[in-house]
């Protein structure tokens, strides 16, 4: 049986970071309600005119550099996005004209912050099928481009960034499972209510609601319940033991979310890896990120195991069980 395996990581951030005190001088909030509810001191927002495919180049040439390999090794992108720099081309095709490589499938995906656990799903398919023998897989987003910056609700809680990861066909895993879930019913909690098919029409007070549209308390329980038995799924599919588990890398959306799982899991959490504190929620880059910053921190090593898990907008939740 052929697997596929992290052969290297690489994440990027924009420069400027937006704190809460800034906020504070921004919307009705408090640094204070921010912490004590999500978690979140700051985050890292895109400059003008830095877009999702640019901060997505740096994580893509980190997580080459790391495995030793060059944009000219790639045969496969596919790029986990819910902020494209277009409507089309998508970003993976705009990333691999970045990269300056030619031919090879390059696929846009959007399952909001759900996107990279689906990407690497997608992209460990094509590499076990012996379809692809140096995949890229992206989470990158810039999201403060889609907030209402007068709504509190919101826009505390979101920021910029990317995530990459490099596979490779392997005999040994690798990836041992990968679990992903949809439930469109409850579209109405948690969407970006403009579309090109829908259209971009102007609400009451003028503006055009490119918007994140949260109704906060509800996806939280729902994010919780959905997490805590996707967990059970992939230990099941695994016939492992929770204790079996050395690192958590979660979706940072909030902290009190993370712990519920953590506590689900009876792990300590020394062995979760958080950036919620320090990047807010950057949906599809944030697990990516996190998985780069265990590693360069020397905390994840060669040989352990580890769980990726994320929820976000769809609703659409994932998990990845990795040998690393
Ligand atoms: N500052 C101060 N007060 C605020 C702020 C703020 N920034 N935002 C909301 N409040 C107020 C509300 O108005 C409300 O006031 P009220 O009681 O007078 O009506 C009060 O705080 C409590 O609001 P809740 O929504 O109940 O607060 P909660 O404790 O649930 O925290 C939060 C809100 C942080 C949004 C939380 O519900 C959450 O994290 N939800 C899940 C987020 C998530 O996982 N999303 C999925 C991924 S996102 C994606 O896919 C794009």
């Amino acid at each position: 049986m052929k697997y596929s395996r992290i052969a290297g990581t690489g994440s990027y951030l924009p420069e400027r970071i937006l704190t809460n005190a800034e906020l504070e001088t921004m919307v009705d909030t408090t640094d204070e309600w921010i912490k004590s509810r999500t978690g979140i001191e700051r985050r890292h927002i895109a400059a003008p005119g830095q877009t999702t495919v640019d901060l997505a180049e740096q994580a893509a040439r980190r997580a080459l550099d790391a495995a030793g390999l060059t944009p000219q090794d790639v045969d496969l992108i596919v790029f986990g996005t819910t902020t494209p720099d277009l409507i089309f081309p998508n970003c993976g095709a705009l990333l691999q004209a970045r990269l300056g490589i030619h031919g090879c499938p390059a696929l846009g995906l959007e399952a909001a912050c759900s996107g990279f656990i689906f990407a690497l799903s997608v992209a460990d398919k094509f590499v076990r099928m012996g379809e692809a023998k140096c995949a890229l897989v992206i989470g990158a987003e810039t999201l403060s481009r889609m907030l209402d910056w007068t709504d509190r609700n919101t826009a505390v809680l979101f920021g910029d960034g990317a995530g990459a990861v490099v596979l490779q066909p392997s005999d040994e895993p690798g990836i041992l499972s990968t679990h992903l879930h949809t439930e469109g019913s409850h579209q109405d909690l948690l969407n970006c209510p403009v579309g090109v098919s829908r259209g971009f029409a102007p609400e009451a007070d003028g503006r055009v609601p490119l918007f994140i549209r949260m109704a906060g308390a509800e996806v939280f329980k729902i994010a919780v319940r959905s997490l805590g038995s996707i967990v059970d799924e992939t230990l099941a599919a695994n016939n492992l033991d929770k204790s079996a588990i050395d690192w958590l890398i979660p979706h940072q959306a909030n902290l009190r979310i993370i712990q519920a799982t953590a506590k689900k899991l009876e792990m300590p959490m020394e062995r979760v890896i958080l950036t919620v504190q320090d990047h807010g929620n950057t949906s599809a880059a944030s697990v990516p990120m996190a998985f780069d910053i265990g590693v360069r921190s020397g905390r994840v090593k060669r040989g352990e195991l580890v769980l990726l898990e994320a929820f976000g907008g769809g609703f659409t939740w994932g998990s990845a069980l990795i040998r690393f």
